[in-house]
């Protein structure tokens, strides 16, 4: 069902620290920070040949990643998205099979204008995983 790793997103304390560190010393293609008040992050969007990391800083008060910075103080890995051709049959598929899918359980727009969903971490060996319509 599954396709392709679209993102890994980390969620990071200092944005321009995380950006240079990848632009610098990984050598990687990063562009300028990205605010997206829809979501609650500045995103800093990393290209690598076969997928994207997306860094990301909390933005605004009640930003869905500074819980996990409360307690993940020097940052960590997020969430991981993966690629679904059809985000209704996957989404109905994984609930059938017991799934738990976070918030109302309807799609919604993502950071890359695609419909997303995310699925429980305690259901997915603890990974926060989002499914994305490719
Ligand atoms: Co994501």
């Amino acid at each position: 069902m599954i396709g392709r790793l679209n993102h890994v997103a980390i969620a990071v304390p200092d944005l321009d620290r995380a950006a240079r560190l990848y632009r610098d010393t990984l050598g990687a293609r990063v562009s300028a920070p990205v605010p997206m008040p829809a979501h609650g992050v500045t995103t800093v969007f990393v290209e690598l040949p076969n997928t994207k990391i997306e860094l990301l800083h909390p933005l605004g008060a009640g930003s869905p990643i500074q819980g996990y910075l409360d307690r993940n103080p020097a940052g960590g890995i997020h969430h991981v998205c993966y690629e679904v051709p059809d985000i209704l049959v996957a989404r109905d598929r994984l609930k059938e099979a017991g799934m738990r899918v976070l918030g109302d359980g309807e799609p919604r727009i993502g950071a890359h204008d695609k419909p997303v969903l995310f699925l429980h971490p305690k259901d997915f060996c603890g990974t926060l995983v989002e499914i994305e319509q490719a």
